[in-house]
């Protein structure tokens, strides 16, 4: 398969143990087999400006308000930006990234009040609406998604297990996807290698 080095932006989007990670894992060993380049990151975090301050806005204990949040992870999100994704598609590189804006819109917009499209204009102000080219939406029932947060180790404070909490986590995403073509919805109830064939065969598309 030929890649042609345009730079590609992607991001990985969903709930709480929706398996994205999983999925991105078996397309970077994808990536890696047929040698196109690219680059793994993630939000928040990406830079080591931003880890420093994924810790603080996940942090269980610490107290901020949800605008104080927003506002660390947009910054956080334009240091990312500016240092790592758009030098990446700059040198041709796929980028993928597990989670970006939407994760803000969804969890701080929608499910924390702030407003969806109150937060969609901070972005579009702030970060130039700066948005994937795609973005594979990981979607599953609020059962499914407390079955596998048991057999987990809670490590943020949005790892939580909570129904209502993330069932307006699922409306949110559902809501923000609804009738955009940026959105590649994935049933993350399937077995994991079907998963990974409807995605890679979506990647292929859009490498054509
Ligand atoms: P994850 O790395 O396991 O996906 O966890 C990151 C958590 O951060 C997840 O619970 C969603 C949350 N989050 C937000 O609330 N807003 C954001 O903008 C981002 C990127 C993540």
């Amino acid at each position: 398969m030929k890649f042609n080095n345009r730079g590609l932006f992607i991001s990985f989007e969903g709930p709480e143990a929706s398996g994205k990670s999983t999925q991105i894992k078996l397309l970077q060993k994808f990536f890696k087999n047929k040698k196109i380049p690219y680059i793994l990151t993630r939000e928040p975090g990406g830079t080591p400006v931003s880890e420093k301050l994924r810790k603080i806005i996940l942090d269980k204990k610490q107290l901020i308000s949800n605008t104080e949040e927003i506002l660390l992870l947009m910054s956080s999100r334009l240091n990312h930006i500016n240092t790592v994704i758009k030098p990446a598609l700059k040198n041709g590189k796929i980028v993928i990234t597990d989670r970006f804006a939407d994760s803000t819109f969804v969890y701080q917009g929608f499910v924390n009040n702030y407003g969806l499209k109150k937060t969609m204009n901070l972005h579009k102000e702030l970060l130039n609406d700066f948005l994937p080219s795609k973005t594979f939406l990981f979607l599953l029932s609020v059962g499914e998604i407390n079955k596998r947060l048991k057999k987990r180790k809670i490590t943020n404070k949005y790892d939580k297990i909570d129904t209502l909490f993330h069932s307006r986590v699922i409306s949110g995403y559902k809501k923000l996807s609804k009738n955009n073509k940026r959105f590649i919805k994935i049933n993350a109830e399937l077995k994991v290698d079907m998963i990974h064939e409807t995605v890679l065969k979506s990647i292929k598309e859009l490498l054509k």
